[in-house]
């Protein structure tokens, strides 16, 4: 008798789960928005879910599905509904024209104040009037000028790169180099230049501490993504280092009456007008730090790889820099950044390997969105994202999407972004904040190296396509998948 009413019990419960998801299943029949087939419980994100394959595959799939037909699709991850905008003019509405009703994105539900005080002031992670006012003055501290005076801080780096390059050719003319660690290596030291003010060492020494900070806080971010519980985002003993890094960089310059219009001394001239705590401070360079070592690095890799692959634009740009720049010092912020080879060739590869593979929102007051099927109405706190990835491989904006071909751009790469068929760095009002200092990160890497070497893949190490890893937040390429081989050209 007990058993047959543990077994209703049970047979009822089950019943009314069902039951349960079922409804939220119905969320986007009842709103006449098209979803693809979902999977009970998993809705249709199960791959990622056991990391098997990246988001940003399973946006591609219902992109390709669905593209030229609807422009705004729904999914479940899991049960929760989400929106997929896919019209790049739709897009433009969503990040752009009614940025009020979509200002905060769900980052922020991962940071808590009280256990993360550093991350939880990174813009990313913020909303609202709080957002806005921390962008302001991150922005403020990135202006033009500024990255000007950066400008021989980044190139210093760069040329320890050659060197460092050269130097282990000399040891080993077969020696074959891994992208990404080369690529890291460079951008941990650029920012550690840059907001530090000290050498990060990542070209000399066999390990660099900054560098294991930097992994350990993105291995725990990614974790704490992962979580199904709230957890610190930044460990304490990382905090505690970047505090010591910053607090000493500010002795060091007050203390040798150093003035440079720079980063550090935005940061310097905040605390003083705004009264600002040491965890604000840290703050500001964690920032810098965090998304200026890892997400530039990421964008940097495929650029060499994309060179390596492709020795016809290789050669076009490097004769080009030798012909317009025959010394190292002829070149400036200005020129730098202006070169249009140059531009074409590293946005051809932010187009093909964009770093971050969507722009996610929170609808945060509700709105009608005019689209092809008529009006939907956008209840606040809908979650949707923007597939800035898939819109960049479109075969109808871009022919022959998947090839490297920078010429494609001759007529300027502007049209391109106005379009909002060129977005890497996402577009409006919440679009990257350190797009400059990107920029003059990635471009002054291959400036350096495309002058100094030839560079081309080991394809006995390095499969014929990219796979990314799965278990990551950004598009890195799997673990040792991308081998180079560097020539000097001067020998
Ligand atoms: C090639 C390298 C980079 C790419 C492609 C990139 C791309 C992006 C994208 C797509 C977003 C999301 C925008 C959105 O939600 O609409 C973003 C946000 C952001 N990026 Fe970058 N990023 C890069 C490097 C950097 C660097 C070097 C910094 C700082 C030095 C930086 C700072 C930020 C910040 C603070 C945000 C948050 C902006 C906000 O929510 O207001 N990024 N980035």
């Amino acid at each position: 008798m007990l058993l047959l009413v543990v077994l209703t019990i049970f047979i009822v419960l089950i019943a009314v789960f069902y039951f349960y998801i079922s409804e939220k299943y119905k969320y986007f029949e009842k709103r006449g928005i098209v979803s693809p087939k979902y999977e009970f419980f998993f809705g249709h994100m199960r791959d990622t879910f056991f990391k098997r394959r990246h988001v940003s595959c399973i946006f591609e799939d219902m992109y390709q599905k669905y593209k030229n037909k609807e422009q705004v699709i729904g999914f479940f991850d899991i049960t929760t509904p989400y929106l997929l905008i896919i019209d790049p003019e739709l897009i433009k509405q969503v990040l752009i024209k009614d940025f009020k009703h979509f200002r905060n994105n769900e980052f922020s539900l991962l940071s808590d104040k009280k256990k993360d005080p550093v991350m939880a002031l990174n813009p990313f992670v913020m909303r609202n009037e709080e957002w806005k006012q921390k962008r302001i003055e991150v922005a403020t501290g990135m202006t033009q000028n500024k990255l000007r005076s950066m400008f021989p801080l980044v190139h210093d780096v760069s040329k320890r790169f050659v060197e460092y390059l050269n130097r282990e050719i000399e040891k080993n003319a077969k020696r074959v180099f891994d992208a990404r660690d080369i690529s890291v290596k460079y951008t941990c030291d650029t920012v550690a230049s840059c907001i530090f003010a000290i050498d990060g060492g990542s070209f000399t020494k066999k390990e660099s501490e900054i560098i294991n900070m930097g992994n350990k806080m993105i291995r725990s971010i990614s974790d704490a993504a992962k979580s199904f519980f709230s957890k610190r985002l930044m460990p304490q003993d990382v905090q505690d280092f970047f505090v010591f890094l910053m607090e000493e960089a500010i002795k060091y310059r007050e203390n040798n009456n150093i003035s440079r219009d720079d980063f550090l001394a935005h940061i310097i001239n905040l605390r003083r007008k705004k009264n600002m705590s040491d965890v604000e401070l840290v703050a500001h360079g964690v920032t810098f730090f965090l998304d200026g070592f890892d997400t530039s690095s990421v964008a940097l890799a495929p650029i060499f790889y994309e060179l390596g692959r492709n020795p016809e634009p290789q050669q076009k740009l490097r004769q080009q820099l030798l012909a317009e720049f025959p010394n190292d010092d002829d070149i400036n912020y200005d020129k730098l950044l202006e070169h249009p080879y140059l531009d074409q060739v590293v946005y051809e590869s932010l187009r093909i390997h964009p770093p971050i593979c969507f722009a996610n929102r929170e609808c945060s007051e509700e709105i009608l969105l005019d689209t092809n099927k008529g009006k939907i109405f956008i209840e606040q706190g809908t979650k949707l994202f923007v597939p800035l990835l898939s819109i960049q491989h479109d075969n109808g904006f871009y022919h022959d999407p998947m090839n490297f071909i920078p010429e494609r751009f001759d007529h300027g790469i502007k049209e391109y972004s106005d379009k909002g068929i060129l977005i890497p760095f996402s577009q409006g009002p919440r679009m990257c904040l350190g797009m400059r200092f990107a920029l003059l990160q990635l471009k002054c890497a291959i400036f350096e190296i495309v002058r100094n070497f030839e560079i081309s893949v080991d394809t006995d190490k390095t499969p014929e396509h990219l796979e990314i890893d799965p278990s990551e937040f950004l598009m890195n390429g799997k673990k040792d998948t991308m081998w180079l081989k560097f020539k000097s050209v001067k020998t």
